[in-house]
């Protein structure tokens, strides 16, 4: 076989032909062969050609860590998330600031596809970064960091001289009639969102906040979700969950400043100023009955959305962003969106505006039913839980149709900090 000379190869990968084309130009079939090609007897390593490609991939990927909010709120979701939630060990407050520099510093580092640490030659000692995302995109890598009630009192304690600090919002919410929560979902002092366009940079990225967190927190609960990727289609259409329905269409405008001060940016006033330009997360852990939903009608299951499923349109309307009729009624005389549908349960009168950023969630199966244990990763960010989540979730709770197909096996709240500015850690304005 004919070896391919450095000049080709460099030809081929700045045209950016695809990867397959490589591989036919080499007369090579697989990336394990044309690695051991180039190392072997080639006259250069593929390593010589491949950083022009990488270095475009990393400029279109990077979304901005520092700012006057975080990153991951109003950013439009990207594929995947993993979220993680903390307890905290460490002893003493300056630790825990310590924790907040260090996590910093790496999420940082992580989001413009930079290595946690230093380069270390010594072989002696494990890596600093876990490696698996050497030469990736940072794939639009977002981190979102909060913390939870219980960093400010658990079981009456005040272990970090926070007390006075705790935002009278931020406390357990209340038990809602059918919550079915669990211990292993639920809770939490510290909460980290990862998200990004590549399941394996999200990982990595939470996988070394807890090496670094090592002796200062342990993670309490984890989970991961998807959307459809930009592969499976590059339309930026709303995705749908996994009964099928476009879940997303109605959210606050991200675009419109004074929309986001009124319902999502914690303002000054609100009754906690290191919170100011940071917002209250709610993250449930919805487990839907997908076997149930399966063998349902359409019209059943439309009814008890409220919209059509194709469409995405409110019942009785004709397009997805159409807005809604909650008085019109069919020959029957019935209504279209009927009572109990849960678009118009949610919205109430339409005062408690939240930002839904939630993922779908397959986990195996509920070793109790022997279903799939699958569902919705729902998180919402808002500017006030009692004003905003709460009274939604409590109606929600009591006549929403969908409750016989869902149920709620995980919670947690956590106020999401501002954001950081470049010199300066997340969370700051919590410690100073
Ligand atoms: C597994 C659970 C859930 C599923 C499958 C689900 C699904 C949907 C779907 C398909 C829509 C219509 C499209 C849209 O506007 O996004 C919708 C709307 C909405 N959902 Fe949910 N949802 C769930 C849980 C929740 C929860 C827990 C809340 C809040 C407490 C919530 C709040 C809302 C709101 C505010 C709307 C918009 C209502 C409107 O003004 O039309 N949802 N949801």
């Amino acid at each position: 076989m004919a070896e391919p000379d450095k000049q080709e190869f460099t030809s081929i990968l700045k045209k950016q032909v695809s990867r397959r084309d490589v591989l036919k130009a080499a007369g090579i079939g697989g990336a394990g062969i044309l690695l051991g090609a180039a190392g072997v007897g080639g006259a250069f390593a593929l390593a010589d050609v491949l950083p022009d490609i990488q270095k475009k991939e990393k400029t279109d990927a990077i979304i901005p860590f520092y700012g006057k909010h975080q990153a991951g709120i109003t950013t439009r979701p990207q594929n995947h998330i993993y979220f993680a939630s903390f307890d905290v060990t460490a002893e003493n407050r300056k630790d825990l600031i310590r924790l907040f520099q260090d996590w910093t510093e790496a999420a940082a580092a992580m989001t413009e596809g930079r290595p946690v640490g230093d380069e270390s030659d010594n072989k002696f000692l494990p890596p600093h970064d876990t490696g698996e995302v050497l030469g990736l995109s940072p794939a639009n890598l977002t981190l979102t960091f909060g913390v939870g009630p219980t960093l400010f009192t658990k079981n009456g304690k005040d272990r970090f001289g926070l007390r006075k600090k705790q935002p009278a919002e931020l406390k357990e919410l209340p038990k809602f009639p059918l919550d079915s929560l669990e211990e292993r979902w639920t809770g939490g002092d510290l909460c980290v969102q990862a998200c990004a366009d590549d399941f394996q940079v999200a990982f990595h990225a939470v996988r070394n906040l807890a090496r670094i967190a090592r002796g200062k927190a342990v993670l309490r609960w984890a989970q991961a979700g998807f959307q459809r990727t930009k592969q499976a289609s590059s339309k930026n259409e709303t995705p749908r969950n996994l009964f099928g329905f476009k879940d997303g269409t109605v959210n606050p405008d991200v675009n419109d400043p004074a929309e986001l001060n009124k319902y999502l940016w914690v303002q000054p006033g609100d009754g906690a100023d290191w919170l100011v330009d940071g917002t209250f997360l709610v993250v449930r852990r919805i487990q839907m009955f997908i076997e149930v939903w399966d063998r349902t009608s359409l019209k059943e299951q439309e009814n008890t959305i409220g919209r059509y499923r194709d469409s995405g349109a409110y019942l009785g309307q004709k397009h997805e962003f159409d807005p809604p009729d909650f008085e019109k009624k069919d020959a029957n005389g019935e209504y279209y969106i009927p009572i109990t549908a849960h678009v118009r349960v949610a919205r109430g009168d339409g005062k408690e505006k939240i930002l839904r950023r939630s993922y779908s969630y397959t986990d195996g199966i509920d070793p109790k039913t022997g279903t799939f244990d699958a569902g919705l990763l729902f998180i919402c960010f808002q500017r006030s839980l009692s004003e905003q989540f709460i009274p939604i979730q409590t109606r929600l709770a009591q006549t929403d149709h969908l409750n016989e197909y869902i149920v709620h096996r995980g919670s947690a709240v956590f106020a999401c900090f501002p954001g950081a500015k470049k010199g300066g850690y997340i969370g700051e304005s919590l410690f100073s």
